[in-house]
């Protein structure tokens, strides 16, 4: 079985649902940079089903961010078909995902995210639930157990594809451990040897470097890349390279890096609203872009102060004009 959408290589590079981090502009970039597919942040299937104006906004997405999958979570198997058919109805992405694996208090407390997996019934009514109510493919997310003592992501990846998962993505971490610990590889390799269906590798993708080695390690039909891409869309790139056997490409210099911030920011004033709130949420993107750079720590400083983009704009200046009076 194939993954539901295609890939310039033979593994596919898939961005992250990252709560806050993959918003529409940022998938936007990422898409733009390399990555093949992209996932929404998680929704609440709850106030989907309830149609909470902040939780639609978060579906929404632009036409070039395809191929997009929406993901959404809840316990309830009568609200998460509910929701299922809401996304598909209204906003036709090119799938469903599920999430499994959130290890937040107060999703796990309601047995969302990976509260659901001390429960492997729910889960494959859950799943079923989902399909029954959509006509695009359903795909799974999830980590490799509650705790150390019932870790057994074998196990649990093949009652998701007994229950009809078109993917599955694992993320080699119990939720006991957050986000602590190394993910484990061998994991995601014994998941593939044992499913039919596509697995994706998720889990301490750092550099390109790392979908090559992820991929060599597991056999995995497609690599998540979550926290390696904060700051670093890059990396969607440089893994393309690798993977069409071509050496890396230069790494992006100060002036690159701003260039993107700002085309990044001036995304998220124009989908988010030119809002203070925009403003606000968006100074942890450019404390990463700098990540790396000469002097990175005052300047991050610095952009976590700012107001407004035109701001942060004048500080990407005043921190290139040296530079540029020495080359
Ligand atoms: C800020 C943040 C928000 C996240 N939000 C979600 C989410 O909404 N849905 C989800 O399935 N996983 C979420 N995750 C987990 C990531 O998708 C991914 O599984 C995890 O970060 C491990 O991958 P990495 O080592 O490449 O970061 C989140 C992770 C981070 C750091």
């Amino acid at each position: 079985m194939r993954l539901p959408y295609p890939s310039a290589h033979d593994v596919a590079l898939i961005l992250a649902p990252m709560a806050g981090v993959s918003e529409a502009p940022f998938r936007q970039v990422c898409r733009a940079a390399g990555a093949d597919v992209v996932i929404s942040e998680f929704l609440s299937s709850e106030a989907i089903r309830r149609r909470i104006r902040a939780t639609l906004e978060g579906a929404e997405f632009e036409e070039h961010e395809r191929p997009i999958g929406i993901q959404i979570y809840g316990a309830d198997p009568d609200a998460m078909a509910e929701a299922s058919a809401l996304v598909t109805e209204h906003y036709e992405p090119e799938f469903i995902d599920i999430n499994f694996g959130c290890p937040v208090k107060k999703v796990v407390q309601r047995n969302g995210g990976s509260g659901c997996l001390r429960e492997p019934e729910l889960v494959a009514k859950i799943i079923r639930a989902v399909i029954g109510a959509t006509h695009l493919p359903v795909t799974v997310k999830t980590r490799s157990g509650w705790n150390e003592e019932s870790r057994d992501p074998v196990s649990i990846a093949l009652r998701m594809q007994d229950a009809g998962a078109r993917a599955f993505t694992l993320h080699a971490r119990t939720r006991t451990q957050m986000f602590g610990g190394r993910a484990s590889w061998d994991e995601i390799a014994r998941v593939v040897e044992a499913l039919d269906i596509p697995v994706i590798g998720n889990g301490d993708v750092q550099h390109a470097e790392d979908v090559v080695r992820m991929r060599a390690h597991t056999g995995c039909a497609g690599v998540m890349v979550g926290r390696g891409a904060f700051g670093n869309p890059w990396i969607f790139r440089d893994a393309q390279a690798l993977l069409a056997g071509e050496v890396l490409p230069p790494t992006p210099d100060a002036a690159e890096r701003f260039r993107v911030a700002l085309e990044h920011a001036r995304l998220a004033l124009r989908l988010q609203g030119d809002t203070r709130k925009t403003v606000m949420e968006f100074r942890k993107h450019l404390g990463w872009y700098t990540k790396g750079l000469h002097g990175a720590s005052d300047l991050r400083q610095r952009l976590f102060q700012v107001e407004s983009i035109a701001e942060a704009e004048s500080i990407f200046v005043s921190y290139l004009q040296p530079l540029e009076q020495v080359a």
